[in-house]
């Protein structure tokens, strides 16, 4: 079967990641964890003492950040020179951080940049928020995970949980409201559903579900079944 570009799209702690890294699995696809890269871009600006207010400031960090995507393991693997910073990006203040810097026009244009030379060839899974409607709007299939705002928070909070994370219920999920407001409404390539999406609703579904649903769309519009 040809491989193509997948898009998964949706706002945060829709399943989008798990979903794609399973369904990469199955499919024999790479999966591309886009969000991380807006993630270790916060992690450097934080590491350097930048103000996300200094625009030219983090325009020179971009110019020089070295960050690099690993797939040789099933979870990607991200780098900033030779560290691997894949735990580190994951804590909440880097969550909020990534939010407000992956809306600064420097960073989306480098990142963007490569995660479309990375992917072009196909064969790629990517989850993210501006996949389908802005990075690749050619991508062959896309699609665009919602869920019950409650049913996310739920979800986020049995993450940091498993970590040994303290958080409150309402605190994850004022933390996740606030974060879709920034991403939905920034100026530059915001979380939209592009209108060829499949949208999927995942309040209801079990993760093995979800990538059950996805697999069988993928088969079906590449001829498959
Ligand atoms: O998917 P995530 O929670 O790891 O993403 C972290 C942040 O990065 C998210 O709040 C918005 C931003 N992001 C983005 O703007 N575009 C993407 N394609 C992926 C993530």
């Amino acid at each position: 079967m040809q491989k193509v570009i997948i898009a998964i799209d949706g706002p945060a702690a829709s399943g989008k990641s798990s979903t794609a890294r399973l369904l990469a699995q199955r499919l024999g696809y790479v999966y591309l964890d886009t969000g991380a890269m807006y993630r270790a871009c916060a992690l450097q600006a934080q590491r350097e003492g930048l103000s996300l207010e200094d625009v030219d400031a983090i325009a020179t960090m971009m110019d020089s950040i070295n960050l690099r995507m690993d797939f040789a393991q099933e979870q990607n693997r991200v780098f900033l020179d030779d560290e691997d910073v894949s735990q580190l990006i994951r804590s909440e203040s880097i969550s909020k951080m990534s939010s407000a810097i992956s809306a600064l026009t420097p960073v989306r244009l480098k990142m963007v940049e490569l995660q479309r030379r990375i992917a072009h060839a196909g064969g790629f899974i990517l989850d993210g928020r501006d996949i389908g409607s802005y990075v690749f709007p050619d991508a062959r299939i896309k699609f665009f995970l919602t869920a019950d705002v409650d049913a996310r928070a739920q979800r986020r909070l049995l993450e940091l949980q498993a970590k040994g994370i303290a958080a409150s219920f309402e605190d994850v999920r004022a933390d996740l409201l606030q974060r879709d407001k920034n991403d939905r409404n920034r100026t530059l390539a915001p979380l939209v559903q592009a209108d060829d999406a499949i949208l999927i609703d995942t309040t209801l579904l079990t993760l093995e579900g979800q990538v059950d649903l996805l697999y069988q769309h993928v088969q079906k519009i590449l001829g498959g079944l």
